[in-house]
């Protein structure tokens, strides 16, 4: 990343000096040739050295005292354990630190490489702790992801999907901006914790997506059926696959569609003697999510629950597989009183299997469901938000005495007072 970032800021009109433990890769640099192989790369390092906007050194002090901002992207493997070995990141910000204790201007480091939430922060100690200068008055600090890839690491530098942003500072934000001038690019700013952690979200839905159509692709090959066609069709799908739906933090998936497709999908994978860990992990998720809600409603230790919506989703009356019946059940059999609201739901209408599912798990489903909100909130200890309807956005704050659960994120903000959410 180093050497991409060389190319690519000089490319954009910059002067970059590159710092590297390593004498042999900044002696290469200085010769005006690339330390790694890539598309474009040799060309790139070796017109703008040749320009003199190029070099390189391995005293970090003399770089720093020549420049606005320090970028880091130095290398942040795994250790045995598993765990992220940041000894370089901490390393890389002492010498800046010790840097700027001789330098009267303001500095900027920007941490690009890959790093866990909180090691921005202890950059920023040891850089004051080091330099004896004060964050945000002196220096500050910037989270920048990058998300580029090797192989088409040049192009991808200049077009990134979007750039993050996560600072505290708003002039280094500003002048981050401007350091990418000329760059085909969305700047989202957020907060120095969600940008360290966005890296390490998007790989692993990138390994999850690799992982997901392999297993698929093995099913197709033992059914002898064109995975690659599927998965063509697949991904023409940008309403519901490829897009942003099914993608908000919440509570468990149900209803009659899901549950028995996911178990009917993998149990034909089974019957072929596959191993499809992803798609046996699945179920195994979703219990777990409702297996959360139930600790936290029951965490709360109170008797009398309200839940606002019953169906497996808003909009509909349809209860069978829904998550929430199954919650409620188990809320019962634990000797709860529960008052049910959900407009959708009229008992007396319930037909076909819809009824028969009801009656099977809750067989006294009139005497709990209250057409009157109000009078559910006001009777209940603890109220269980399950579908995202208006009317329940403000509860919280109308009703100060009752703990309310939310799993469908009702409205802005995280857990504070009476709200909490599943997973917010
Ligand atoms: N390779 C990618 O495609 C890619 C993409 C996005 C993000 N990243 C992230 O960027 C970071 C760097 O990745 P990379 O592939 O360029 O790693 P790399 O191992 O190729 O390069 C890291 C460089 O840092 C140097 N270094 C180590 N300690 C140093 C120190 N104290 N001072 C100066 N230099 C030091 C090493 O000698 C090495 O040349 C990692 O966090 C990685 O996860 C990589």
């Amino acid at each position: 990343m180093g050497c991409v970032s060389l190319a690519c800021l000089a490319k954009n009109g910059h002067t970059v000096i590159g710092v590297d433990v390593v004498s042999q890769k900044n002696d290469r640099i200085n010769l005006g040739k690339a330390t790694i192989i890539e598309k474009d790369i040799d060309e790139l390092i070796e017109t703008y050295w040749k320009e003199g906007k190029i070099s390189a050194i391995q005293d970090s002090k003399e770089a720093v005292m020549l420049t606005d901002i320090s970028i880091v992207c130095v290398g942040t493997p795994s250790n045995v354990n598993g765990h992220l070995n940041l000894n370089a990141i901490y390393e890389t910000a002492e010498h800046i630190g010790k840097a700027l204790k001789f330098k009267d201007s303001f500095h900027i480091t920007v941490i690009r490489s890959t790093v866990l939430p909180g090691t921005n922060q202890k950059v920023g100690e040891i850089i004051a702790k080091n330099s004896g200068k004060i964050r945000n008055v002196d220096f500050a600090i910037v989270s920048n992801p990058e998300f580029l890839r090797e192989g088409s690491a040049v192009k991808d530098y200049f077009n990134p999907p979007i750039t993050v942003i996560g600072t505290d500072n708003e002039k280094a934000s500003r002048k981050v901006m401007e350091m990418y001038d000329g760059i085909n690019t969305s700047f989202e700013q957020t907060s120095i914790e969600i940008s360290e952690l966005i890296k390490y979200v998007n790989n692993t839905f990138h390994a999850l997506k690799v992982s997901f159509a392999n297993e698929v692709g093995n099913i197709c090959k033992k059914m002898d059926i064109d995975s690659h066609e599927l998965m063509n069709l697949f991904c023409m799908d940008h309403q519901l696959n490829l897009s942003s739906y099914y993608l908000k933090p919440g509570f468990a998936f149900g209803g009659s569609c899901l549950p028995k497709d996911v178990t009917a999908f993998k149990t034909m994978a089974h019957d072929y003697y596959l191993e499809s860990p992803v798609l046996n992990s699945i179920m195994d998720s979703n219990e777990n999510q409702k297996k959360r809600a139930l600790e936290m409603v029951l965490q709360n230790k109170s008797k009398k629950i309200g839940i606002l919506g019953l169906s497996f989703k808003k909009g509909t009356d349809d209860l069978r597989h829904s998550p929430i019946v199954e919650l409620a059940e188990i809320l019962l059999g634990k000797g709860c009183t529960l008052m049910i609201y959900d407009r959708n739901v009229n008992v007396s209408r319930l037909s076909g299997a819809n009824k028969a599912y009801i009656d099977e798990h809750i067989p006294h489903l009139s005497k709990l469901v209250v057409d009157d909100l109000d009078q559910v909130v006001n009777k209940s200890e603890t109220v269980v938000i399950t579908h995202n309807e208006p009317e329940f956005k403000d509860l919280n704050r109308k009703y100060p005495d009752v703990h309310f659960i939310d799993l469908v994120k009702i409205k802005e903000g995280g857990s504070s007072g009476n709200y909490e959410g599943i997973c917010w």
